[in-house]
């Protein structure tokens, strides 16, 4: 789980490398690397240093070679060896001529390095990569070109990759290859580049290319070739970036996590735009499931991790309620390995702001190896999981790059909700007006976002009094459960405190012993047909001693009267009340976080894009 970057040709490759490793932190930031090669000399450095591994690398590279014209760099997430300068990439062969960059899991590896090492091979590192730049070194004593090199290596490798490689005798080549893990290449004048994702090149090259499983690219200064895995030549995907570099910074901001969540109105308004026919037809042009396939589904599955599966589990309450089908939300690194049942009708939805999340990739395969009609929600345009489903509903929430997803999650909710009315639509489980109104109500939302957001006020005084809290739960019923999980991981991922998310009924039923005087109980209280219910559950945790916030709506009279705090919201219709509800919970945790003094947009630990299972 990394991000990697190449060039070729750059009169100033070290800048370039630097430059892109910033913008691919998000991929992980334990450690950090770049070689520059320069006709016979292989130029490396390495840090591992946290957070702050590619500030440190650009002190380590104050000698570096200014005649160096090419060049591979690597900012690392472990999995395989503890972050620690020697494991971080590029990884070199016995000879230190060859030098590698990968971002994946090499699964095989054990057995692999086990035979190298019976020919004579020495390791440097405990990774799992380190075999490949080891494989592409028996592949260059063998007399095969880089590019043949780098296929026979693919060849044997099992698992997930997409790998660069350079060799000091060919200081204008470099070749690389994918497998899951993401790779793009970019064009410019006398310049070729490489990056696990556009925005890291995005201020260089002109034109980007998406490199497939299994294909092998060949870069040089003039421009680049690609083959597949027997050699044969192929062309590449252009991709269509309407990105520039501004929407990748911060725009002001102390941090992306608020420019993200002050984004949330535009990102929902976007989402909606343009979805409905003249006829009033909802309709996603990306829909390459014909109308009689949708109306034929039986059952709904949604696969997704983190925040995007708790948007798919607000979907299965929309799902439900307006299509009348049964819908089941998986976590997708526990759908594949338990023999899931894919009947004909059975429509499986992915979520996933990235699109390159693996847990998410490889649970869509598995339904599409079992025969389900896939459809994608995501975030990115031609990734991985949109070019693997039968269809794709585009969240464009634009490029977020924060770790702790927020502005994503309110696009899923809108997108999956329009889905559903959708669904409902062809089968006629909704009267077309009543789909009118709640098309309306979607539309609604973004104002009712804004109006949201102009509070943020109120949340940062409740932010204050209870910084010194330790445990935090958060409550909720019906989508307000969802909300609450949501809640609850923002707040766990960025202040590290313990907090957790649960359906407000359920607390009896255990976490209930654990109330205390000092803990924290955040309650999602804005759907008026269960706060009675709610209020019930609160007194509960408020005789034990908890401290109340509540969020609710501008017309609750009641609820005061159990909460020591109260967050107020427009009222919304109670299916949309997530998208409004989730915001005071996001500002909650980014303003506690703020005060504890934390890295908001890259928290210890975690990353961006979980490319490993
Ligand atoms: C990581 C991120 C989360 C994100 C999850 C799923 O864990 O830190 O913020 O929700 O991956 O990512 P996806 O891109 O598939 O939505």
């Amino acid at each position: 789980m990394c991000g990697i970057i190449g060039v070729v040709g750059d009169a100033d490759p070290l800048t370039t490398l630097l430059a892109g490793l910033t913008r691919l932190e998000y991929r992980g930031y334990d450690s950090a690397g770049v070689a520059l090669v320069r006709p016979g000399e292989m130029w490396r450095a390495r840090t591992a240093e946290g957070t702050e591994s590619v500030s440190a690398l650009k002190l380590a590279c104050a000698d570096a070679p200014t005649d160096a014209r090419s060049g591979i760099g690597h900012t690392r997430w472990a999995t395989h060896g503890a972050p620690e300068a020697v494991n971080a990439h590029p990884h070199v062969d016995c000879s230190g001529t060859v030098a590698i960059i990968h971002n994946g899991i090499i699964e095989n590896h054990r057995e692999l390095a086990d035979d190298l090492r019976a020919r004579g091979h020495v390791f440097t590192s405990v990774t799992d990569s380190e075999v490949l730049a080891h494989l592409v070194e028996e592949g260059r004593r063998a007399g095969l070109e880089l590019l043949e090199a780098l296929r026979a290596t693919i060849q044997a490798v099992r698992g997930a990759f997409a790998v660069a490689v350079m060799d000091a005798t060919e200081p204008d080549v470099i070749v690389a290859a994918r497998r899951v893990s993401p790779l793009v290449v970019g064009v410019a004048p006398g310049v070729t580049y490489l990056a696990s994702d556009v925005p890291a090149i995005l201020d260089r090259a002109r034109v980007f290319y998406a490199v497939n499983d299994d294909e092998i690219v060949r870069l040089a200064p003039e421009g680049f070739r690609a083959v597949d895995l027997d050699g044969a030549p192929v062309r590449l995907r252009q991709l269509s970036i309407d990105w520039d570099l501004e929407t990748a910074e911060k725009g002001g901001h102390d941090d992306f996590m608020i420019k993200e969540i002050l984004e949330e109105p535009g990102a929902v308004r976007a989402t909606l735009l343009d979805r409905r026919r003249l006829d009033g037809t909802i309709a996603f042009d990306e829909m390459r499931v014909d109308d009689d396939e949708l109306r034929a589904v039986r059952r709904v599955v949604l696969v997704a991790a983190g925040t995007s599966h708790h948007a798919a589990q607000v979907a299965k309450y929309a799902i439900e309620r307006w299509a009348r089908l049964s819908v089941e939300v998986d976590i997708a690194s526990e759908y594949r390995y338990r023999d899931p049942i894919v009947e004909i009708g059975t429509l499986v939805i992915g979520v996933s702001q990235s699109g390159e999340t693996i847990d998410t990739i490889q649970a869509v395969r598995e339904a599409h190896g079992r025969g389900a009609r896939v459809v994608a929600v995501t975030n990115v345009v031609d990734s991985s999981l949109a070019r693997e489903a039968d269809a794709v509903v585009y969240t464009r929430a634009g490029l977020e790059i924060s770790v702790a997803s927020t502005k994503a999650f309110v696009a899923q909710v809108a997108a999956l909700e329009l889905l559903a009315l959708r669904l409902a639509q062809l089968r006629g489980t909704l009267e077309p007006d009543e789909v009118d109104a709640l098309v309306r109500g979607l539309g609604a939302l973004p104002a009712l976002v804004e109006r949201t957001l102009a509070r943020r006020a109120q949340v940062e005084e409740v932010a204050t009094a209870l910084v010194g809290a330790r445990d935090f739960f958060f409550l909720g019923r019906h989508v307000g459960f969802p909300t609450a999980l949501e809640g609850a991981l923002k707040f766990k991922e960025i202040t590290y405190r313990h907090a957790e998310g649960y359906p407000a009924g359920e607390l009896k039923h255990g976490p209930l012993a654990l109330i205390e005087p000092g803990v924290v109980v955040v309650a999602i209280a804005t759907d008026p047909t269960l706060r009675e219910k709610l209020l019930s559950n609160l007194a509960e945790v408020k005789a034990r001693g908890a401290t109340v916030v509540a969020i609710v709506s501008d017309d609750d009279e009641v609820t005061e009267a159990v909460a020591d705090y109260l967050v107020r919201v427009p009222v919304t219709e109670p299916m949309f009340t997530p998208v409004v509800d989730v915001i005071p919970l996001q500002l909650l945790a980014y303003a506690t976080a703020r005060l504890l003094g934390r890295n908001v947009d890259r928290p210890r630990n975690l990353a961006k894009t979980v490319t490993v299972e």
